[in-house]
């Protein structure tokens, strides 16, 4: 047989079976592909069909920059000065319970964990820590729910800081330290300063906020 006939004979010859294997290889490599791109591009569209959460923005998280106003009363919704603390501090209730408000004015009063309590205390009065998150003038703030099981800190008896729910007992001055009652540990502390007389968060809750269940 001639040169070029054997190789012409080889490469025609249908029954290889180095040759058959290879291409069965290839095939099924193939296939493996097209499969895996059938699922992923499955995987794909699926995705693309699972409905979006929609971001809610009375129910975002208090941030920096955000302003606090009061959560209730004759003033909701409005911001709270110096001037508004400094009244309350003579009154029964010497703490005014807020809500944050974004830059873009929005209340974020549907997030549980937004419920504010502030409080215009005597700097000379409170411990190192506490005064280092609180504006010089010696506003403080903390998140007002309770760790215990979630009610909001609402009341004020014997110069104290008292849940109404069963009788846990913080003091305002030591970043909330747990005086009384079955309070697992203290609420968190906010950091705030006064900006052009209203009440600005200035830093992250120092803590998680919310009951400790
Ligand atoms: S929920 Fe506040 S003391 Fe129980």
């Amino acid at each position: 047989m001639a040169d070029h006939e054997a190789k012409a004979h080889h490469h025609d010859h249908p029954e290889d079976p180095q040759a058959h294997a290879t291409r069965r290889a290839v095939l099924q490599a193939a296939i493996g592909v097209g499969a895996g791109a059938a699922v992923l591009s499955t995987l794909w569209v699926g995705a693309g069909l699972v409905p979006r959460v929609e971001k809610v923005p009375s129910k975002e998280p208090v941030a920096v920059g955000d302003t606090l106003v009061f959560a209730m009363g004759a003033k909701a919704d409005q911001e709270i000065t110096l001037d508004d603390l400094r009244a309350a501090q003579g009154a029964a209730l010497p703490f005014i319970i807020a809500f944050p408000k974004s830059p873009e004015n929005v209340i974020k009063k549907d997030l549980r964990n937004n419920t504010l309590m502030v409080i215009l205390a005597d700097p000379a009065r409170m411990s190192p820590e506490t005064r280092q998150h609180a504006s010089p003038e010696g506003v403080l703030a903390y998140s007002a729910i309770c760790k215990h099981l979630g009610c909001t800190v609402s009341q004020w008896i014997n110069n104290n800081w008292v849940c109404p729910c069963h009788g846990g007992v913080y003091d305002i001055h030591n970043q909330a330290r747990v005086l009384a009652g079955p309070v697992p540990a203290p609420v968190p502390q906010l950091p705030v300063r006064v900006e052009g007389g209203r009440v600005v968060v200035a830093g992250e809750f120092l803590g998680e906020p919310g009951a400790d269940v």
